[in-house]
């Protein structure tokens, strides 16, 4: 039986420790098991896991100071971990072919016959373990870091592979935001379960080892009907009457929210946008409701000084229904000073690339079509292949990006942040202000947006973060040059 909504108390992911801080690098480890997790109270739930936790252990980054992190897969299939939102080296970006292999896995060359695209000949595939290495050179944000395995990313994080990674630095902590017990990391993920409460999920093959996919039915993307928030289905968190920092991250395979914050009578609290999926906007931006596509983040301030004590605050899906319309809710438990401050001021590094910056523009098309005889999502109506190149930048050019959707598509693009300059040629919209790594993309839409190709040369990837449309093709290879 699934709990009542707003009675299991927030977990709040544990902060992983670095094995080593010498030599100017941080070193952390993370062992890839199975694990039996309370997640409906009462019942154990076998997943796949960072650490033996759902969500992973959280890392702590500090700008400019690289950290290495060493994986090491115990599980049954080969993983590939990617730091999504990292200004990463392509050696340490997690490309859906970089496998880590198990103990036991058969050569890659063997193994693979038959499926597709794994004979690829720039991978670098490593048995065991692998260091993968983040200069953190970039601005602070909330990172995540999740599986990318091609063609099974979508099962592979449904069953628990994903954690948190911020970054921070003394200027975005000298603003005096919410901190402390006031900063909350939300990451909020649907599940189903069956009955006896093991996760489901309609793969074709639920190994996971050979056949890629879903059953017909969810070609769409996979739902469930519990909404967990930092693993725990509709859970509840006690508050100060003060304000908090939210660090939301829709890590759902395919659910879309639409987020407000309702008092007990009926109140709608204002939403403060502070920061984007690539660190702080310029300004703070007030919403009355947050749009949230999967693998976005939102930095938020909640206040809840007006809240009387004893009342709660729902946090509400408004484009759920039933018991996905909720999330979660915080109860104000006590009267409490509040030292914190929101800037009119927040940043002044949020880069403002103008069209007349780029050396080009190029068309992208997110469409559905045929993939190999059966159902697939493309994009400039071709799949996924590792061999081909699909653009070629030279390293520093700006580029303007048009993004046309049929149905929803949220996309990402690996190494840079971008700005959204526009949406089916009106005003980008409210809440697609500050430096962002998705963008979600409305049915019909045509949205452009702008970058600045810097960083590193290599082999990147585009693609949709609908996670099954990510696995039935519609990701492409960007390379720099
Ligand atoms: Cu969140 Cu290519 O990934
Ligand atoms: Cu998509």
């Amino acid at each position: 039986p699934l709990p009542l909504a707003f009675r299991v108390p927030l977990p709040l992911p544990s902060v992983l420790k670095p094995v080593s801080t010498s030599g100017g690098v941080d070193r952390y480890e993370i062992t890839q098991r199975e694990a039996a997790l309370e997640i409906l109270p009462g019942v154990r739930t076998p997943m796949w896991t960072y650490n033996g936790t759902f969500p992973g252990p959280t890392i702590e980054a500090r700008r400019g100071r690289p950290i290495t992190v060493t994986h090491r897969n115990e599980l049954p299939v080969p993983t590939v971990v990617h730091l999504h939102g990292g200004r990463n080296t392509p050696s340490s970006d997690g490309y859906p072919t970089d496998l880590v292999l198990p103990n036991g896995w058969p050569d890659p060359a063997h193994t693979m016959h038959g499926m597709r695209g794994m004979h690829d000949p720039r991978a670098v595939v490593t048995r065991l373990t692998r260091d993968y290495t983040f200069p953190m050179d970039q601005r602070p944000t909330l990172l995540w870091y999740h599986d990318h395995r091609m063609d099974f990313t979508a099962p592979a994080i449904w069953r628990g592979l994903a954690g948190l990674q911020f970054v921070r630095d003394d200027a975005e902590e000298s603003l005096g935001l919410p901190a402390g017990r006031r900063e909350l990391p939300l990451v909020i993920a649907d599940r189903a379960f069956d009955d006896h409460g093991h996760l489901h999920y309609p793969a074709l093959d639920p190994t996971l080892r050979k056949q890629p996919g879903v059953r017909e039915a969810y070609v769409a993307g996979v739902l469930g009907d519990v909404i967990l928030v930092n693993g725990a289905p509709w859970p509840m968190h006690e508050v100060d009457a003060a304000r908090y920092r939210l660090r939301i991250l829709n890590a759902s395979n395919a659910r879309h929210y639409e987020l407000e914050a309702v008092t007990d009578d009926g109140r709608r609290l204002d939403l403060v946008q502070v920061g984007a999926d690539q660190g702080l906007l310029a300004a703070p931006a007030t919403h009355r409701s947050l749009p949230i596509a999967p693998a976005e983040r939102y930095d938020v301030v909640i206040d809840f000084s007006s809240v009387p004590v004893g009342n709660r605050v729902r946090i509400v899906n408004r484009l759920g229904s039933g018991r996905t319309r909720d999330v979660m809710a915080f109860r104000v438990a006590r009267k409490a000073a509040d030292g914190s401050r929101i800037p009119r001021v927040l940043s002044n590094d949020v880069p403002a690339w103008r069209r007349s910056d780029a050396a080009r523009v190029r068309d992208f098309s997110f469409r559905a079509g045929r993939m190999h005889g059966g159902h697939g999502w493309l994009i400039g109506g071709r799949p996924f292949d590792p061999a081909r190149t699909d653009v070629t930048v030279p390293l520093g050019d700006v580029e303007v990006w048009r993004l046309i959707a049929d149905v929803h598509h949220p996309v990402h693009l690996h190494l840079v942040g971008f700005r959204v300059l526009s949406r089916s040629g009106k005003q980008p919209l409210p809440h697609d202000a500050g430096l962002k790594d998705t963008v979600s993309l409305r049915p019909g839409e045509s949205a452009e947006i702008i970058t600045r190709f810097d960083g590193y040369r290599g082999r990147y990837l585009f693609h949709c973060h609908n996670a099954e449309h990510e696995d039935m093709g519609m990701m492409a290879n960007l390379e720099i040059i």
